[in-house]
């Protein structure tokens, strides 16, 4: 339940001729400092109407107020201060939390409307980079946050999958390749030849001759060269769903880079139509300048398309499939420029849903701060990130319960877990470091800390023998279990926190507060013994746990029971 409204519906009648209801929401502070209530509301804006001061507005205020929902109102200088009653605000928060469980802190933003996340799209032959790994991940949270607040994502996997390099590609496995090398690692062995390509051209710039031909030729369709790109394809693929199957990602549509081949020419031609393509130096641009930005680059010299021509392309058949009400792209921060084109292109078209175009952009995984790249061969293999991981928390599980059953079940849970966590702690246009140790201890703020935190709270749970009676007014009032349903109570204010910002490291921050408040509790309090008090402080574990599952389930981090 919103409290806030309590004091809204409190303030309105005696102020209500001053300022409206809008206003006094503006208005209503949470005290920094909890010794001064729950909230606060300024009088300064009433002075100049009832021509008094500040001070004696609040005294007389608190006099005509109705004060009966809460524990007490009491003027503090300028301010009033509002106690909540803390014995109806728990029983109303746990139960609000323990009948709804996991639909706790749904709510109806989107009214089912759709939004399709561009996100993940790693490059077919080369590995998925820390890069990917951090689309991947942050668009998996944003569809998981959009579904809770009834949107319908649209999770599409935008595939690098065609562009001049496939020529690069096919010319150095025509030269240095084998089809049983590409069998047994294709990644690896795809990724040689294009380094070696790239090695190579340097001394041999004929090569690029030939790899710009190749790709005339893949684009026009030849046989060989098509059915050479599509073997990469499908073997990169393979890998790629290795790494969404541990990292627990699914797509709803595959549809890359090369999906807007045959429907590039009609975005060509609408563009020659509204006379927005000129020719600069051979080549087709759209001119940007009076948006201070580059010219967009559509179509080469040789005819040959680009990466920018199938984004728009792909731009416009989402709007026509989807009918968006946002069309969201989470692509690293060096491809700002990219999307601020896209859209003052879209613009220039004369498309009114231009600024639903949303570029999601976030920093880099670095190590030891420095930059990782492909093309140096400065890769962090991803399953082998994920794999660590996993030996790790398998590790920390055999030393700390080393009589659990399904070791290596939780072991993949907490090291997959703590990798994801890691990565939507921070604000996601943050730089972060990516130490494995760190990101994988069972202390300090880390995923394993969540999850261990809620697997305390299970465990209690079980010990107690009881069962929680989810309808029963469970009513706790002191200070540290006070902590802890203010959090709870604000759990769907953070879950729109997080969407409106598009960012999911308000809730990963929300579940280690949770976390530590709760440990806190546990470290003070007797749980289990009976005091009269048992039930409403076992409701209140149960709610903790529940809370803590959603959460990490909006990051993509499930939630072990023992660990
Ligand atoms: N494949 C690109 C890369 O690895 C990312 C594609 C992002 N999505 C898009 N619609 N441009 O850099």
């Amino acid at each position: 339940m919103d409290f806030k409204q309590q004091v809204i519906t409190a303030l309105a009648p005696v102020v209500g001729q001053a300022v409206d209801e809008a206003t006094i929401n503006k208005l209503i502070e949470v005290p920094k400092n909890s010794s001064l209530g729950d909230y606060a509301f300024p009088t300064f804006i009433l002075a100049k109407t009832l021509h008094k001061a500040p001070q004696q507005i609040a005294v007389d205020l608190v006099a005509e107020i109705d004060q009966t929902p809460f524990e007490k109102v009491v003027a503090t200088g300028p301010y009033l201060n509002f106690f909540l009653n803390k014995a109806n605000f728990s029983q109303v928060t746990l139960q609000e939390v323990l009948t709804q469980k996991a639909h706790f802190g749904d709510q109806d933003l989107g009214d089912g409307a759709n939004v399709p996340i561009d996100m993940s799209s790693p490059n077919i032959a080369k590995p998925i980079s820390m890069g990917h790994l951090r689309s991947t991940v942050i668009g998996n949270s944003i569809a998981k946050i959009l579904a809770k607040t009834n949107y319908k994502p649209v999770k599409i996997n935008h595939l690098g999958d065609w562009g001049t390099q496939f020529g690069k590609l096919i010319v150095a496995y025509k030269k240095w390749g084998s089809e049983a090398e590409v069998k047994a690692d294709p990644i690896t062995n795809l990724l040689k030849y294009y380094v070696r390509f790239h090695q190579e051209d340097v001394a041999n710039p004929e090569l690029d001759d030939e790899a710009r031909e190749w790709f005339k030729r893949l684009e026009d369709g030849d046989e060989e060269a098509t059915k050479l790109w599509a073997w990469f394809r499908s073997e990169s693929l393979k890998e790629f769903e290795k790494i969404y199957d541990m990292l627990g990602v699914t797509f709803d549509s595959f549809n890359g880079e090369a999906f807007y081949n045959d429907k590039m020419a009609d975005t060509v031609n609408e563009l020659v139509e509204k006379q927005l393509l000129k020719e600069s130096q051979g080549a087709e641009i759209v001119d940007l300048s009076k948006y201070d930005l580059n010219p967009a680059l559509i179509r080469k010299s040789d005819g040959a398309t680009l990466y920018m021509t199938r984004d728009l392309c792909a731009a416009i058949y989402r709007k026509r499939t989807y009918h968006f009400a946002k069309s969201l792209y989470v692509v690293g921060n060096e491809q700002r420029e990219h999307f601020q084109q896209l859209k003052a292109i879209i613009k220039e078209m004369g498309y009114d849903w231009a600024d639903d175009i949303i570029h999601i952009p976030f920093g880099l995984i670095t190590e030891n701060g420095k930059k990782l790249s492909t093309r140096q061969g400065r890769v962090i293999l991803l399953e082998k990130v994920l794999n660590d991981a996993i030996d790790l928390a398998r590790q920390q599980i055999e030393a700390k319960n080393p009589t659990l059953a399904n070791k290596d079940e939780v072991a993949k849970q907490v090291g997959v877990g703590a990798v994801i966590f890691h990565d939507l702690k921070n604000d996601r246009l943050d730089n972060f470091d990516f130490n494995l140790e760190e990101v994988v201890r069972f202390e300090g703020e880390t995923g394993p800390y969540v999850q261990y935190t809620n697997a305390r709270a299970q465990s209690i749970l079980r010990k107690s023998g009881k069962t929680v009676d989810e309808n029963a007014s469970y009513v706790l009032e002191d200070d540290e279990a006070w902590e802890i349903l203010k959090q709870l109570n604000d759990y769907p204010n953070v879950i729109q926190r997080a969407l409106r910002e598009y960012e999911p490291s308000v809730i990963a921050k929300y579940s280690l507060h949770l976390a530590k408040s709760f440990n806190k509790y546990y470290a003070h309090t007797r749980i289990l013994e009976d005091d009269g008090m048992m039930m409403a402080k076992l409701g209140l574990v149960k709610a903790v746990s529940l809370v803590l599952e959603n959460a990490l389930s909006l990051l993509g981090v499930t939630s072990p029971e023992e660990m």
